[in-house]
């Protein structure tokens, strides 16, 4: 690696990666990988988490479990301890998208993305922390969304729960900076994963989305996975309580009229 690479370089470092089975987590998986560090990965579904596991070198760990369970997030996380010997870098990716009706009362649904989206993260914060501490190093990132910074329909609850995690970073980050723990987030745009299959499928999306896109097109999960990259390692020592957004302008898109560049 070139000397001015560097500090991009994860040799060492050991990495927690929710939602890594598939999409934006399992792309940043792969690209924590190849950066150096040895990763655990999260996820429900165990033999997609084996698939992933196998594409990396540095002896990957997987740990399937629901972060919709209350007792989850602490339980990954001493599970990740222990099989790593301390964890560097947490990438809270993991979030549920469902769409609900402008003004819902289906409660199952709401509490779920909420459980998913936030409560599971804070969680996974509060587990890992003590050891950064000790450590006196960490990088925590967290996966915001467009959805936080422009309005989205029927994605209230969504929105509501990527708006939270970024006050949470602002927060957290002011918290354990002295203790040399960064915490940034990323808002990603339109990512071509699962996340947005159905949507793909409906005439005219795909053109709107490039439209909308003042890098027209749609992003891939490894546009976003390499700004976590940036996050994790030392070349953004001196960055936090950030929200970068990694969606090719799309949040800059709309003109005073509305209407896309
Ligand atoms: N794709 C986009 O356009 C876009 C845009 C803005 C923000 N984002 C954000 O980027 C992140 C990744 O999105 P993506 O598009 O890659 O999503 P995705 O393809 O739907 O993948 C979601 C991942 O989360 C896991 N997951 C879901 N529920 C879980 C639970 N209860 N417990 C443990 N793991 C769970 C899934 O695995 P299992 O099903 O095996 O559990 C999967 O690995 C999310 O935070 C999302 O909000 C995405």
């Amino acid at each position: 690696m070139p000397l001015y690479l560097d500090n991009f370089n994860l040799d060492g470092r050991t990495a927690l990666v929710t939602g890594a089975s598939r999409g934006i987590g399992a792309a940043t998986a792969r690209a924590l990988d190849a950066a150096g560090a040895r990763v655990a990965l999260v996820a429900r579904k165990s033999d997609e988490l084996a698939k992933v596991a196998l594409e990396l070198r540095h002896e990957p760990v997987v740990l399937a479990a629901d972060l919709q369970e209350p007792a989850a997030p602490a339980d990954v996380a001493r599970r990740a301890l222990d099989a790593l010997d301390g964890v560097d870098i947490l990438v809270n990716n993991a979030a549920v998208a469902a769409r609900l009706a402008t003004v819902s009362t289906d409660m199952a649904t709401i509490d779920r993305i909420l459980a998913v989206n936030v409560r599971a993260p804070l969680l996974l914060v509060a587990a890992l922390v003590p050891s950064m501490c000790e450590r006196r190093r960490g990088s925590i990132i967290n996966l915001s969304s467009g959805s936080a910074l422009i309005g989205t329909p029927k994605r209230a609850a969504y929105a509501a729960s990527k708006g939270a995690i970024d006050a949470a970073t602002r927060s957290l980050a002011m918290e354990l900076g002295p203790f040399g723990i960064r915490v940034n987030s990323v808002a990603p745009g339109v990512i071509d994963t699962a996340m947005w299959a159905s949507n793909k499928k409906v005439p005219g999306v795909p053109q709107a989305i490039e439209a909308l896109t003042p890098l027209r097109r749609w992003g891939q999960p490894e546009d976003v996975a390499d700004v976590i990259v940036f996050l994790a390692s030392d070349a953004s020592r001196f960055v936090t309580g950030e929200t970068i957004s990694a969606d090719g302008g799309m949040v800059h898109a709309l003109d005073l009229y509305g209407g896309p560049v």
